[in-house]
């Protein structure tokens, strides 16, 4: 026999349904709260509100291959006026445009000190405030921190454009073409 009918039944439901509205309107306290409850679920249900659409970031355009002295390379931290927003570290001697790593390198990420700037000895030291202002040849590194440098660098080349060199004092720039990803060593002539 099933139990649609059943006056046992009936009336269990109907004391359960008394026994709520017994409880919710025992107290203002009470009403509140399940008038607060009954909105919050209506909300989540029905709630017609769109999220706001993201606007998928456009990736910037590649960078002109370029070699770049370090004050020029300074330009591409992200924040100048100049740098509309590109960001460019180098590591052992060769620029990356790390750009799409903003969230490391831009502002307030946790290497923007290495934004525009050369950030071999930092990285071969373990320490992101060691940026070197001048042109640093790196000559008196430890083999084993000289290495360190290298694999970053194939990190970086594995992960990042590769734009060009950094130019040493008196190092006059190579000549990219525009589909050229790599300079060959003798495009670089040291000035006499
Ligand atoms: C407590 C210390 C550190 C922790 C826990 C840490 C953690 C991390 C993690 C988890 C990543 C990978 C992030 C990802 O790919 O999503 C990363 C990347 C990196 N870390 Fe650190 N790090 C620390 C210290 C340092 C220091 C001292 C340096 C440099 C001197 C450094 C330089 C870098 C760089 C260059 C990257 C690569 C970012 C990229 O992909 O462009 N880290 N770190």
């Amino acid at each position: 026999m099933g139990l649609e009918g059943d006056p046992n039944l009936e009336s269990t439901e109907e004391s359960i349904v008394k026994w709520i509205w017994e409880e919710i309107s025992s107290s203002w306290l009470n009403i509140t709260l399940t008038v607060a409850i009954i909105y919050l679920i209506y909300q989540i249900l029905f709630s017609s509100r769109e999220p706001a659409p993201v606007e998928p970031e456009k990736p910037m355009p590649p960078l002109k291959k370029q070699d770049m002295t370090l004050s020029e390379l300074k330009v591409y931290d992200g924040e100048s006026e100049q740098c509309g927003g590109r960001i460019c570290v180098a590591v052992n001697g060769k620029i990356f445009d790390v750009t799409r790593g903003r969230r490391f390198y831009g502002p307030g990420g946790p290497y923007s000190g290495f934004a525009g700037k050369d950030a071999s000895r930092g990285l071969a030291t373990f320490s992101v405030d060691v940026v070197p202002e001048d042109y640093d040849d790196l000559s008196d590194l430890k083999p084993s921190e000289l290495e360190q440098v290298k694999e970053w660098e194939l990190q970086f080349s594995e992960k990042y454009e590769y734009v060009g060199r950094v130019l040493k004092p008196g190092e006059t720039r190579g000549s990219y073409s525009d589909d050229e990803s790599d300079v060959s060593e003798m495009d670089h002539e040291k000035k006499e």
